[in-house]
């Protein structure tokens, strides 16, 4: 007989474990990456030096700088990546399917071992390599070259778009890389944790993660928030259509947040770099925000429901000219660093993480 202590659903504000990685103030609006406001990073720092952040703990001065850069160059095996990308590409056409089959397949083909396994520089190795094949893969799967010289922002948005990106595309997706590395014990970071505690190999907690991310609760809004962008031709079209959609019992993608009782503070930033660029598609966002956090505030009383990261993060993406089928996959970029410091970190305390259930099915005779 299993002891049993009933917990909230969905485990809302159960404390699981520690971490030293990220922490998120849902009533203040803020969030921070080892101790550094993350919101700051994302206006002045590098995508590799928060990158560093999370691997070592620490920002690195210019003799780390080009020895990091140098590691994850060298963890990339394109080569090996592209044999693989391009048989799962072409038979699924799913970047999704192309990043869990390349960390399944080339971390087999490596030999690399399960966490528990691994001492702690071998850790880190791994969660290194995990992370740093992510661009190569979208980059092959997108039927781009992978070219990293000048960062792993710019080398994406080249991968992805074809073309050599503009100073503001560079910044705009730094913000939005960075701001998305970690972010508390969301779902897909607990599902990376939870495979770790189990000793597993960093493929295994990746691959569960990313399944994690692409559901439309979590990581998989963007798109669906633009299929809303696409539905209003002025603006007057946007209150009816959100009614209808509340009336139907539907949720508004980009909406709503499982910690934030105030604005998303990642919504705030790339809110404002959005509008830095303008244009009608913008104007049509901050419309769409304005009605539903208004409409939603009517339906949903006390509830608190703001724009979350996805609405704006679709919106810079597009303008960057990421294509829709890439924006949770250009996520991953962003967050599989921050699932591989919680493998890392989980991986730590050899306690396997495993809850129990209510039974709640036919009487056992
Ligand atoms: N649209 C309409 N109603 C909503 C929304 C929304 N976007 N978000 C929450 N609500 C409602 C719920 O239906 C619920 O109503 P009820 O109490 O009458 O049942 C109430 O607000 C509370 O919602 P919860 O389910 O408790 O919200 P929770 O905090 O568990 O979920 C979540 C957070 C999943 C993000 C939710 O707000 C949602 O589904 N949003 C839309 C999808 C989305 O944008 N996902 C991206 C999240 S950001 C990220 O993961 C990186």
């Amino acid at each position: 007989m299993e002891h049993t202590q009933p917990v909230p659903r969905g485990l809302a504000g159960v404390v699981v474990a520690d971490t030293a990685i990220s922490e998120v103030r849902g009533d203040a609006g803020t969030f921070h990456y080892r101790g550094h406001d993350a919101v700051e990073l994302a206006r002045t720092a590098s995508f590799e030096d928060v990158w560093q952040l999370f691997v070592d703990g620490h920002l690195p001065d210019e003799g780390e700088r080009s020895s990091f850069a140098d590691l994850v160059g060298a963890d990339r095996d394109e080569r090996e990546l592209r044999a693989v990308v391009d048989t799962v590409t072409r038979a699924t056409g799913s970047p999704e399917a192309a990043l869990t089959s390349t960390w399944a397949l080339a971390s087999a083909r490596r030999g690399m071992r399960p966490l528990y396994d691994l001492d702690p520089a071998g850790r880190r190795d791994a969660a290194v390599w995990a992370a740093a094949i992510v661009p190569v893969v979208l980059a092959h799967s997108a039927g781009g070259e992978p070219t990293y010289r000048d960062g792993v922002v710019a080398g994406h948005l080249r991968a992805v778009t074809g073309r050599d990106p503009g100073e503001w595309e560079r910044r705009a997706l730094t913000a939005y890389l960075v701001l998305t590395m970690d972010h508390g014990f969301n779902a897909s970071t607990f599902a990376a944790r939870v495979i770790a505690s189990t000793g597993a190999s960093i493929a295994g907690c990746m691959a569960g993660a990313l399944g994690a991310l692409t559901g439309p609760l979590h990581g998989g809004a963007p798109a669906r928030a633009l299929d809303a962008l696409d539905r209003f031709g002025d603006a007057a079209d946007i209150e009816p259509w959100i009614r209808a959609e509340l009336a139907a019992g539907r949720r508004l993608m980009g909406f709503g947040h499982a910690v934030y009782r105030t604005a998303d503070p990642r919504a705030r930033l790339l809110r404002e770099l959005a509008g830095e660029r303008g244009g009608t598609r913008v104007d049509l966002a901050v419309a769409y925000e304005r009605t539903a956090v208004r409409v939603l505030e009517e339906v949903k009383p006390g509830r608190a429901l703001h724009a979350n990261v996805e609405l704006y993060a679709a919106v810079v993406m597009e303008q960057c000219g990421v294509p829709r089928a890439l924006m949770t996959p250009t996520f991953a970029i962003a967050r599989s660093v921050g699932w591989a410091a919680h493998a890392v970190e989980q991986a730590a305390d050899p306690k396997i993480i495993r809850p129990s259930a209510r039974y709640v099915g036919p009487p056992v005779s």
